[in-house]
């Protein structure tokens, strides 16, 4: 295990993964040519960019968002076209919204249902039309499934692959790091045709080395444990959520009941700046949340909380939340 994995890394590791996607999403990969094992789908997210994108080149870019996409985006010289996630859209990204001329010059298309921080998902009819229009226009869709299995209320959040033709244009990144707990072993993967799959390969070939084997051997029994495992883990976060809805909205906020992930999305009222609301909730009442200007402006008027605590705590969180929700509302804060 302590030699060097190269882009290779541990087959079983390749094999378990191609097992794990037949078995949850009903899709064949192959797992030489078209999987490839990374150090947390983050580098693999991040990466995809240099294989694809040059000056000139356009990315629609949603925000708020996962900060590598803008990041990829910007280190390979293109340009990010950035698309707000609001309420209007359920916070899907409606290309029919984009102009002609973007649309164009662009070569990649970022999606992440369910989505970090704004918990949407993305319904299939959805995800068809994006599927279109990206075989169409010869974009590649980069869809970043991190909580394809942090899902409750019977939710069941499809591989892209599950969609006609996704094949032809799309890459799919998965991750360790939230399903079973294991975000510092730095252990994910992607997955798409050997065309696309081997584009990534070959940018990684420069960049690392492969994660080390004996982390991949951990990711095999991870996956081998899905069945047992992850049910269990769905259902701390489910009590954790239904702590964190029924509280947040007891102390006078509005948010929607999220059916995956493990992220609630709330709402501030109007002239509340995300920014000030957290520094203040976190100097005065000891909670830290995410602003939602954090992951971009197109999240300003939101802040995300995550269900890292135990239901009582959230509770707690909530109320003191409420407390300073309270002492803001109706006082004009700049
Ligand atoms: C939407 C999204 N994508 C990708 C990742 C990265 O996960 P990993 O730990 O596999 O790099 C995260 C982690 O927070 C995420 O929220």
């Amino acid at each position: 295990m302590g030699r060097y994995g190269f882009g290779l890394g541990h087959v079983p590791f390749r094999q378990a993964i191609s097992d794990w996607m037949a078995m949850r999403f009903g899709q064949r990969f192959d797992p030489i040519s078209e999987i490839v094992p990374l150090i947390g789908s983050k580098e693999g997210i991040a990466h995809i960019a240099f294989a694809y994108l040059g000056r000139g080149d356009v990315a629609i870019v949603p925000e708020p968002a996962y900060q590598a996409y803008v990041g990829g985006t910007l280190l390979s010289d293109a340009t990010p076209y950035i698309y707000p996630l609001r309420p209007r859209t359920s916070f899907l990204v409606e290309l029919g919204e984009i102009p002609r001329e973007t649309l164009d010059r662009t070569r990649v298309l970022y999606l992440n249902y369910p989505n970090n921080p704004t918990a949407a998902i993305a319904p299939r009819d959805y995800l068809e039309r994006v599927v279109r229009v990206c075989r169409e226009r010869d974009i590649l869709l980069v869809y970043d499934n991190a909580y394809s299995e942090l899902a409750f209320d019977g939710y069941v959040p499809p591989s892209i692959f599950e969609i006609d033709g996704a094949r032809d244009v799309a890459i799919e990144f998965h991750s360790l790091s939230k399903t079973y707990n294991m975000t510092g072993w730095r252990c994910g993967w992607a997955v798409a045709r050997p065309e696309i799959a081997s584009a990534l390969l070959k940018v990684k070939s420069f960049v690392d080395t492969g994660q080390f084997m004996a982390i991949q051997a951990a990711g095999v029994a991870a996956l081998e444990s899905w069945a047992e495992f992850v049910p269990k883990n769905v259902a701390i976060f489910q009590e954790r959520r239904d702590a964190a809805v029924a509280s947040f909205h007891a102390a006078g906020f509005e948010c929607e009941v999220p059916r995956a992930t493990m992220y609630l999305w709330v709402k501030l009222p109007d002239g509340i700046p995300s920014a000030v609301f957290t520094e203040r909730l976190l100097e005065e009442q000891g909670v830290v949340v995410m602003s939602g200007s954090s992951f971009g402006a197109g999240g300003e008027g939101f802040f995300r909380i995550s269900f890292i605590q135990p239901p009582a705590r959230i509770a707690e969180a909530a109320q003191r939340a409420g407390k300073l929700l309270s002492s803001m509302a109706g006082v004009g804060v700049t």
